[in-house]
């Protein structure tokens, strides 16, 4: 089925983000722009339509479109998110993914960034964070239970989101660092260990078979091609100035509509 990636143009005032793991470092924003256009030119490119949607500037953070909305094959959540300053950001994106999905609304208490959200085919696992909590896996649960799936939180440390801590790469398989989550909770899935001087590497997005990966993870990216994994590596290094990495600045899923 044809897969559609809805992106968004970098804010110009990125400087300004949300960080609340890393030093503040200044973004270089015509480099920043430069990266999230190759980015969207590699989703095009391994077979993703891409919805390039423009950019929020009164939203800083709004580029990283995957906290904003978790979207499955039946239905788009769209979440309260816990940090003031994006908290606008869900509506931006209503308008692109009621054309392809039923949306569910999670309430207060709840709150949520897309980026806690990792699914491994029916297991969701929801990190928790500064960003997400308790009742927003309890409501995901209920939106999600009637579709087959399994929701589980998931404990997460010293990080900012889940999908820092690990991605799935299809094939019932999982990068990791153990050093921020629980890799208990996620058994049996294959774990593979990003590399020791890599710590952040784990952020990868896996697009029809293929795992796109920040070029500035050498070691990790050569790990997952030993193992077999398709790899293609992107320069995203001013994005990850504001704490983000590759999974964040797309929302990928099937195109229901051309099925
Ligand atoms: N700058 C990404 C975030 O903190 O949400």
């Amino acid at each position: 089925m044809p897969l559609i990636a809805i992106t968004r143009a970098v804010s110009p005032n990125i400087n300004q983000c949300e960080l609340s793991f890393h030093d503040r470092h200044q973004i270089d924003v015509p480099t920043a722009i430069a990266q999230h256009e190759a980015y969207n030119k590699c989703l095009e490119s391994l077979g993703a339509k891409v919805i390039a949607l423009p950019a929020e500037p009164d939203l800083p953070d709004s580029v990283f479109v995957e906290d904003a909305a978790i979207v499955f094959d039946e239905v788009a959540v769209i979440p309260i998110m816990a940090a003031a300053s994006r908290r606008d950001e869900p509506r931006t994106l209503v308008p692109a993914l009621s054309r392809f999905r039923a949306l569910e609304w999670l309430r207060e208490p709840a709150t949520l960034d897309g980026g806690d959200v990792v699914v491994a085919d029916h297991r969701v696992f929801v990190g928790l964070t500064r960003r997400t909590n308790r009742e927003a896996v309890n409501q995901l649960g209920e939106i999600l239970r009637p579709h087959g799936y399994i929701i589980k939180g998931v404990p997460v440390r010293d990080i900012l989101h889940l999908k820092s801590a690990c991605c799935y790469l299809g094939n019932n398989a999982l990068l990791i660092n153990r050093k921020f989550t629980d890799a208990s909770v996620f058994q049996p899935l294959d774990l593979i260990d990003v590399t020791e001087p890599e710590p952040a590497a784990a952020n990868v997005l896996s697009v029809n078979g293929t795992v796109i990966a920040a070029a500035s993870f050498p070691e990790t990216c050569s790990l997952l091609e030993q193992r077999g994994f398709r790899v293609r590596r992107v320069e995203v290094a001013e994005l990850q100035k504001a704490e983000a990495g590759v999974t964040c600045c797309s929302l990928v899923f099937s195109d229901s509509l051309s099925s």
